[in-house]
């Protein structure tokens, strides 16, 4: 994965569209990828996640095409496809499709018909690396079609847009917090939802003083490899022993009490998801006051209980955030721990502004060391969530 650092924008996606399609867009829009602070096999189970949206951005160009025929662009340099409306209804080649097939799908089941449509998409969101940029592009193409069709789609529905597409085009189970960040994200916060309801909370994240730093592992993260979907039985598993509706019912103390009947396996898991839902309200309580200690603390037992309970860690993901404590500069860390499914991806690290660049470099030179991969960060600051950038 190369975390890219090229600006996209509206003013660069409109000439590619214009050479492509011989007229303008009519609509212009963009949606983030997403980093999760905490909150880590939380949102399946009716339970909280805290993440934010990245300035990584998916942008699409969009025009009512005047050939009847759908034609989409995937990406500069990349072949123009051509496919009949009718033939959106179902999944289908090349893959990337999919995302745009089932977004227009869940569109017109909510009764918004969408013409055959010209579509140039472009996206710095890094791919395959655990930052949702599968989401992102989802809730780009919905923010756009929306937008096109005159239609008022909120950001809660475009995001569940978003997950139903994953579910029933790209064959994905994931939860909503990926598409929901994407969509409902707002710059210099943090977003505390409750994944029950779909409530949430933006919780300021403007200090100065620090700096959210993403390093990649470099190893391939598939959320379609079925490890991912193991873990959701797992945990459907221990709620039909616990006799509850969904883990986020469930008490410590539950837990405890038919520790016997779970078993090994299914008591780790559940007790991950029962623990994580109590590291996400204090992570979130330590960042209003400031505590960033506090905040790391949440982090850390976050990545102990990804890595020893709920295994969706891997030894690369481990090697990186053990450097968060053992590299020269480890007192300017508050905190790291892997993020997003798991399995390989980025590990996420709360670090003092002023020694960032430091960390980040120290991280990538301890990790070649270590394991002789050589790999790239991100520094940032929380980022916009969707929005139109252009329309005629
Ligand atoms: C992936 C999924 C999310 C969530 C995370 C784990 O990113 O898309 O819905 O389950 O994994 O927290």
């Amino acid at each position: 994965m190369d975390l890219e650092k090229r600006e996209i924008s509206a003013e660069t996606i409109t000439p590619l569209f214009e050479v492509a399609f011989g007229h303008r867009p009519a609509v212009v829009a963009a949606a983030p990828g997403r980093v999760n602070l905490i909150g880590e096999h939380t949102d399946y189970n009716e339970g909280f996640v805290l993440p934010m949206a990245l300035n990584n951005i998916n942008v699409v160009a969009a025009a009512p095409s005047p050939t009847g025929k759908h034609r989409w662009i995937g990406g500069p340099g990349e072949e123009m496809i051509e496919l009949e409306t009718a033939e959106t209804a179902q999944p289908g080649e090349p893959f990337w499709s999919n995302y745009v097939r089932g977004v227009i799908t869940m569109l017109e089941r909510r009764g918004i018909k969408v013409p055959a449509v010209d579509l140039f998409i472009d996206s710095n969101v890094p791919r395959g690396g655990g930052l949702s940029s599968s989401a992102a592009f989802e809730v780009s193409v919905c923010t756009a079609l929306a937008a096109l069709c005159g239609a008022d789609v909120s950001p809660t529905d475009r995001a569940l847009i978003g997950q139903a597409t994953e579910h029933e085009f790209v064959n994905v189970p994931c939860g909503i917090m990926d598409q929901f960040i994407s969509a409902n994200g707002r710059r210099d916060h943090a977003l505390m939802l409750d994944c029950r309801d779909l409530s949430y909370k933006l919780i300021p994240m403007s200090d100065p003083a620090v700096s959210v730093l993403v390093i990649d592992s470099a190893v391939k993260h598939s959320l379609a490899d079925g490890g991912y979907a193991a873990r959701r039985k797992n945990c459907e598993d221990a709620c039909a022993i616990l006799g509850v509706h969904s883990l986020r019912e469930a008490s410590l103390e539950q837990l405890e009490a038919k520790k016997v009947e779970l078993g090994d396996l299914c008591y780790r898991r559940a007790r991950h998801v029962i623990g994580e839902n109590l590291r996400v309200a204090a992570f979130a309580e330590a960042v209003q006051k400031g505590d960033w200690n506090a905040a790391g603390v949440a982090m850390r037992g976050s990545h102990a209980s990804l890595r020893d309970d709920f295994e969706v860690s891997c030894a690369e993901v481990d090697t990186l955030v053990s450097l968060a404590d053992t590299i020269p500069a480890a007192a300017s860390v508050y905190g790291a721990r892997m993020t997003g499914g798991g399995f390989g991806g980025c590990i996420v690290a709360l670090v003092k502004s002023a020694d960032v660049q430091t960390v980040a470099e120290q991280m990538i030179e301890g990790y070649r060391n270590a394991l002789g991969i050589e790999t790239d960060y991100l520094i940032t600051r929380p980022g916009e969530g969707a929005r139109v950038l252009y329309q005629a």
